[in-house]
């Protein structure tokens, strides 16, 4: 019995790093400067912030969060397309989105 607690113990340790390690990132919160950084020609502060909010609830649904790092700018929109219909992105949706990720991105 004191075994099978302590296995317990050691699986929940397990579980509780593994999730400790998918949030070691914050996206960056939407700033006048963040706005001047993109290059959606329809972004301002309201679309980023949509776009983030989108980003932040609804990409995390199936996986981690994807790092804006990992990928080129030029593979983002492509990427957020294949998600689209996994999400149920409404158009205006997945382009706020991408003018969130480009935006951080410094595109
Ligand atoms: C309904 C589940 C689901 C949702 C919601 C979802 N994804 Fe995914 N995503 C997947 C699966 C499954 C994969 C595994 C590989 C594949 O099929 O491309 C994946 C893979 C990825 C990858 C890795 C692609 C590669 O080629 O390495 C990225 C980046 C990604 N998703 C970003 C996003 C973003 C951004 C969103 C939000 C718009 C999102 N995902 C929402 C299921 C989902």
């Amino acid at each position: 019995m004191r075994r099978l607690a302590i296995w317990i113990m050691a699986i929940t340790c397990l579980v509780d790093l593994s999730s400790c390690g998918t949030t070691s990132f914050t996206p960056p919160p939407v700033t006048v400067e963040l706005v001047r950084n993109g290059s959606d020609p329809h972004r301002d502060i309201a679309m980023l912030s949509e776009g983030r909010a989108l980003f932040v609830h609804r990409c995390i649904e199936c996986h981690t969060l994807p790092a804006f790092w990992r990928y080129s700018t030029e593979d983002w929109p492509k990427i957020v397309d294949s998600m689209a219909h996994r999400s149920n992105l409404r158009p205006a949706e997945r382009d706020a989105i991408v003018a969130y990720i480009l935006a951080v991105r410094g595109q």
